[in-house]
């Protein structure tokens, strides 16, 4: 199928969050802190509110009215405190977007500073263990004995690795566009992943029952986990909108979005790991730092990948986080997975080329019987048929194992390889089908954020109504259609799919309506653990003279269930692999030590992968048969291709040069 929304969109004539066409619509322009951390003293907004077509000034000197409930990085200008330098302090209002920008400018806020610590660092005094870790594993988790195991082991390897702040940039920026009604209801056009947790999470934030909120985000041009959560354009627009008395539209420039729509945290992760002389595992102990804000505990489950990878008599498990005066990190595609299985997968090679031990083979011989963590058997696991396909696809029988010795001018050449995995879970949805003069609606409140939700549902309804799909028409972004959770951590179609198969199920037997809850089929799940798996495999040119790294080979091959839908997924493969050469190899927020906030905050400087940075990247899957799932057979495909993607790409300059680069991203400098 072609995407069925493809056309409204090379058209220009999908409409997004920022581009609803109101009347009487005006403006909002937020102002950023100057500090890292302090006291706002005052905020002097007369020279602002004289100035043409301002409406209104939102500040902490007469803060908005917001629920008690309001917390965090929604409850804007209802503390004096400044938690990070780039948080919003206050906001204008006016008839232009020009005019808000302008007096905003305008503003005058006056701080009392406080010195800052912006620095992750291991040794960190404020470093503790969070209860839990996203979004509920334990912190910490220990079976076995690990030094024993380390005493026991033929080779041992005690590596540490670090990754940088990243930062989700999807290509259209966050905006909002709020409209209240003369009975107090609130209208948001808004970039989400999810309507119905954003109408949830702004109608506790400003204190309005859930029935009074609507969001509608019909398309969304990308998120990345930016947009999974509400994020502060959404609650400002709605204050806004309120002290003005007439709608406002707030769209975030790029630089604003490095500053308050969530950033991947930054990683220090050590990893021990010992083998026997047969390669078996003897330990594998695994401890990530993170750090997160003052105003939100955010834990990345850095570590809990390495939960479900391998077969070891002893595993460790560990996260420790450090509040910093810094924006609050959140969700970017594969949290956990991405960073986590970056730094255990490049710790594999190093212990394989310790050893002496192929590493495919090493991981073949560590592969597990059920899920070492819960001892849950797994519903389906080909992660060594995606090893072995992948190998025989890349040529990896061709590959002399000693590094450094391929060399093709000033070139040097090398070959690695790393495994990806990625939980195949689902969430309780609801969906509703209604035949209408032949034709069938799917309604859900699914979210499609350049994914292609549309298609895959359309086609999963066509299949379970066994009509064509050009009779299928799916309605979806708007939180008044039946309540769909987040599309986040890889389970939108699962979920939603189950759902809208439901339902269709329900219209056979009914006639004309079949409506869904799969709440209670949901809760069936947690009686096998639910995995997909890959295995990455890369090439890289490394330069002798200048220490520029040329990808030029990256495969994919995936075991993901049964593929709804070729073309969407392909593209979701090598777009995660695409994102995940840029995370190996480019992409890096600096942290201002001096001045706190981040340095690089647009695309002219955070750079990003472009066509001709992979001239070669393939994906392709396994066909797996995986009865256990939910009604499709399919395991998410969002964000597994970004896992390791970057320990293959790692893995492979260490062949080509005999260096590891344990620092993220592998930039020239740290190559010569
Ligand atoms: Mo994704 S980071 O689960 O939106």
């Amino acid at each position: 199928m072609n995407r069925v929304e493809g056309r409204v969109k090379v058209t220009g004539l999908a409409t997004y969050a920022a581009e609803y066409p109101v009347e009487g619509v005006t403006y909002a322009y937020p102002v950023q802190s100057r500090v890292a951390k302090g006291r706002v003293r005052r905020v002097d907004a007369s020279a602002a509110l004289a100035m043409p077509g301002v409406l209104a000034v939102l500040s902490c000197e007469d803060p908005p009215r917001l629920a008690t409930e309001a917390e965090g990085e929604l409850a804007l200008f209802q503390s004096r405190d400044v938690a990070y330098r780039g948080q919003l302090v206050a906001a204008a209002v006016a008839d232009t977007y020009e005019n808000a920008r302008a007096a905003a400018d305008a503003i005058v806020v006056e701080y009392d500073q406080d010195v800052h610590d912006v620095s992750l660092r291991a040794d960190h005094p404020g470093l503790y263990r969070p209860e839990v870790v996203n979004p509920a594993f334990p912190s910490d988790t220990e079976k076995g004995d690990i030094e024993a195991g380390l005493d026991a082991a033929e080779t041992t390897v005690d590596v540490t690795y670090t990754t940088p702040v990243l930062h989700n940039n999807p290509m259209e920026p966050h905006a909002a566009l709020a409209l209240w009604d003369e009975e107090g209801r609130l209208l948001v056009y808004d970039t989400a992943q999810g309507t119905s947790s954003s109408r949830d999470m702004i109608a506790s934030t400003l204190g309005l029952p859930k029935e009074h909120v609507r969001v509608v985000s019909r398309h969304v041009g990308g998120g990345f986990g930016s947009k999974g959560t509400t994020r502060p354009q959404a609650v400002l627009a709605a204050l806004a909108a309120r002290a003005a008395g007439r709608p406002v539209k707030i769209a975030l420039t790029r630089q604003q979005m490095f500053d308050v729509t969530g950033y991947r945290t930054p990683t220090i992760q050590r990893l021990r790991l010992g083998v026997d002389s047969d390669g078996r595992l003897t330990a594998l102990d695994h401890t990530a730092y993170e750090q997160s804000s003052t105003l939100e505990e955010f834990a990345e489950q850095t570590a809990v990948p390495a939960r479900v990878m391998y077969a070891t008599p002893a595993l460790r498990t560990a996260h420790r986080l450090v509040r910093l005066d810094v924006a609050t990190p959140s969700w970017m595609r594969a949290p956990g997975e991405c960073p986590g299985m970056y730094a255990l997968e490049s710790a594999m090679d190093e212990l394989a080329f310790a050893a002496g031990i192929d590493p495919i083979e090493l991981r073949v011989r560590n592969e597990p019987e059920t899920a070492p963590d819960s001892g849950l058997p797994f519903s389906s696991r080909n992660l060594v048929a995606c090893l072995r396909e992948g190998a025989r696809r890349f040529g990896w029988d061709r590959r002399d194992p000693a590094p450094g010795i391929v060399r093709e001018g000033e070139w040097m050449v090398g070959t690695g390889v790393a495994a990806s995995t990625y939980p195949a879970v689902r969430r309780p949805s609801r969906a509703r089908v209604t035949m209408r003069e032949g034709d069938f609606l799917v309604q859900v409140a699914a979210a499609d954020i350049g994914t292609g939700s549309r298609t895959a549902l359309t086609a999963i309804a066509a299949g379970a109504l066994g009509v064509a799909p050009d009779r299928v028409h799916v309605e979806l972004g708007d939180s008044d259609l039946p309540e769909a959770p987040v599309a986040g951590g890889s389970m939108g179609t699962a979920s939603w799919g189950s759902a809208v198969v439901r339902a269709c199920e329900a219209l056979k037997v009914n006639g004309t309506e079949g409506v869904a809850d799969t709440t209670d089929e949901v809760k069936q799940d947690a009686r096998l653990a639910r995995h997909a798996f890959g295995a990455q495999f890369a090439e890289v040119r490394v330069n002798a003279v200048t220490g520029e790294v040329r990808l030029s080979r990256l495969l994919g091959v995936f075991a993901a269930g049964r593929i709804v839908d070729p073309v969407l997924a392909r593209s979701q493969f090598i777009g995660g692999m695409t994102m995940g050469a840029g995370m190996a190899l480019m992409e890096e927020t600096l942290t201002d030590e001096e001045f706190g906030g981040f340095l690089r905050r647009d695309l002219a400087q955070y750079h990003v992968p472009a066509c001709a940075d992979l001239p070669d990247v393939e994906a392709v899957w396994l066909d797996e048969d995986d009865g256990e799932l939910n009604p499709m057979g399919s395991k998410g495909i969002g964000e597994i291709g970004i896992v390791g993607t970057a320990a293959a790409i790692g893995n492979a300059v260490h062949h080509a040069t005999g260096h590891r680069v344990r620092d993220l991203p592998i930039t020239p400098p740290k190559i010569l």
